[in-house]
């Protein structure tokens, strides 16, 4: 299997399989290679209308695909693997962009020997700028790893991590833009309270927010460093971070995080 040779069908294409599905015809793969399937005859129409691929049923896409990459929510998966399950000969290579279900999920539930590989993306894959953790299970070889990071490269960085880890991968970077986004918000609204034009706030929080993104990554100092460097003695940021520790904000990160991981935990098992 190499990448753009084989088919990949997208199965259960909403958000995330959307995001697949337009990151790889951005990267060149040959929409005549692609297929996805849908629960709604709307949203197949719309993703034909708006990516030309082919819309078809899940046994379908089963028999023509060699790379299934299931993205139905988690409390679906179930289901779809009865429909699927007993249909999939073991040389097809599953990847799951499902949150919380383990790899043990999927083999309970495929042929013997089945290989599934466990992915946790994000919405930056919008803008080719998503942080992809990749994870083999029981029967994945490290050539499966392989073709799940070149299909997911195009979409911004890939990393591999156990599985184990995956719970936490989920928490951190799978559920992460929503809380820079929330951050964001809540600087904006601090804009307008201080007098700011919404519109003003808005555009110096963005591209403060890019910059100290890019500063993180290109810099390679740690954030400390990176925070140090704005707080002079006695001036006006130590002002603010003994407010924000004061309302502790680096204890509910803490435990926003956990509760992530313990609901990806509670997903997996309502799903089994
Ligand atoms: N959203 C995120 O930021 C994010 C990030 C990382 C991972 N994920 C994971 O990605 C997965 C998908 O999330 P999402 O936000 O993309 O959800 P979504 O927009 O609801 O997409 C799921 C899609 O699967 C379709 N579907 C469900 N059962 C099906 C079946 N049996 N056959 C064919 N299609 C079926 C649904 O169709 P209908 O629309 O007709 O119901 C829907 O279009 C989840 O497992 C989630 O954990 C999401």
């Amino acid at each position: 299997m190499s990448p753009g040779v084989h088919t990949v069908a997208v199965i259960g294409a909403g958000k995330i399989g959307e995001l697949m599905l337009s990151g790889l015809l951005r990267s060149g793969w040959p929409v005549d290679r692609l297929l996805a399937t849908a629960r709604r005859p709307a949203r197949a129409e719309e993703l034909t209308a708006r990516y030309g691929v082919r819309v078809v049923d899940n046994l379908t896409a089963v028999d023509e695909a060699a790379v299934l990459a299931v993205s139905v929510k988690p409390q679906d998966a179930a289901a779809l693997l009865d429909e699927i399950g007993p249909k999939v000969p073991a040389d097809k290579l599953v990847i799951s962009l499902c949150a919380g279900l383990p790899t043990s999920f999927f083999n309970r539930r495929l042929p013997e020997g089945t290989p599934v590989v466990r992915v946790m993306t994000n919405t930056p894959a919008l803008v080719d700028e998503a942080m992809t953790a990749i994870s083999a299970g029981a029967y994945a070889t490290g050539a499966h790893l392989a073709l799940a990071e070149e299909m997911f490269k195009p979409l911004g960085q890939t990393i591999r991590v156990p599985e184990s880890q995956q719970d936490a991968v989920t928490a951190l970077s799978g559920s992460g833009p929503a809380y820079f986004y929330l951050l964001v918000e809540a600087m904006i609204d601090a804009g307008i309270l201080l007098g700011l034009p919404r519109q003003v706030a808005h555009e110096l929080i963005v591209q403060t927010a890019i910059g100290s993104a890019v500063m993180l990554r290109d810099s390679g100092e740690h954030p400390v460093k990176l925070r140090e460097a704005v707080t002079s003695p006695a001036g006006t940021t130590i002002s603010a971070i003994r407010e924000l520790e004061k309302h502790g904000v680096r204890a509910a990160l803490l435990a926003a995080l956990e509760a992530a991981r313990d609901r990806a935990r509670e997903l997996a098992a309502q799903s089994d």
